[in-house]
């Protein structure tokens, strides 16, 4: 009983921290938000509203995770208001996609390609 509650705990604290390694801002999860913005600026421009709607749920789910490191990190609260500001606008393609608004989710694709522009003069070191 006790060493199974160890065991339990054990794998809580294991899951955690691979939550934790996981919500780093490296290059390779940047570059996954690359493809994906890449990805959803195409479909916005073709119309495509499952392929934007697509792309856009995933960009607002990465966003989610860059927030949450931030938060984190605690000294960087530009980063979190840019990320916020990003996740905010993959919801709003998300919506205008939906309803076939594409003038409006070309203007918050913009928008969103200025916020990962923003947050790279602040934070990206080279
Ligand atoms: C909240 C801050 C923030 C936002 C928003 C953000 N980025 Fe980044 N990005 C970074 C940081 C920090 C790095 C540097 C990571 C590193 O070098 O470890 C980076 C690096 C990159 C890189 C370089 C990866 C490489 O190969 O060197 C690309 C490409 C990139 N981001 C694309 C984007 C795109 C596209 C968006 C918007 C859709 C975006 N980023 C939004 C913080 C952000």
């Amino acid at each position: 009983m006790h060493t199974s509650r160890t065991l339990l705990l054990l794998a809580a604290l294991f899951a955690g921290s691979v939550f934790a390694a996981q919500s780093t801002i490296d290059d390779d999860f940047m570059r996954t938000v690359e493809d994906t913005h890449k990805s959803l600026t195409g479909n916005v421009g073709i119309s495509n509203a499952p392929g934007s709607i697509a792309d856009a749920r995933e960009l607002a789910v990465m966003f989610a995770q860059i927030e949450a490191f931030y938060v984190d990190k605690g000294d960087a609260p530009d980063a979190v208001t840019l990320s916020r500001q990003s996740r905010e606008l993959s919801d709003a393609i998300v919506k205008s996609a939906g309803r076939q608004d594409f003038e409006t989710a070309n203007l918050k694709t913009t928008e969103l390609s200025r916020a990962c522009k923003s947050c790279h003069n602040f934070y990206k070191k080279s």
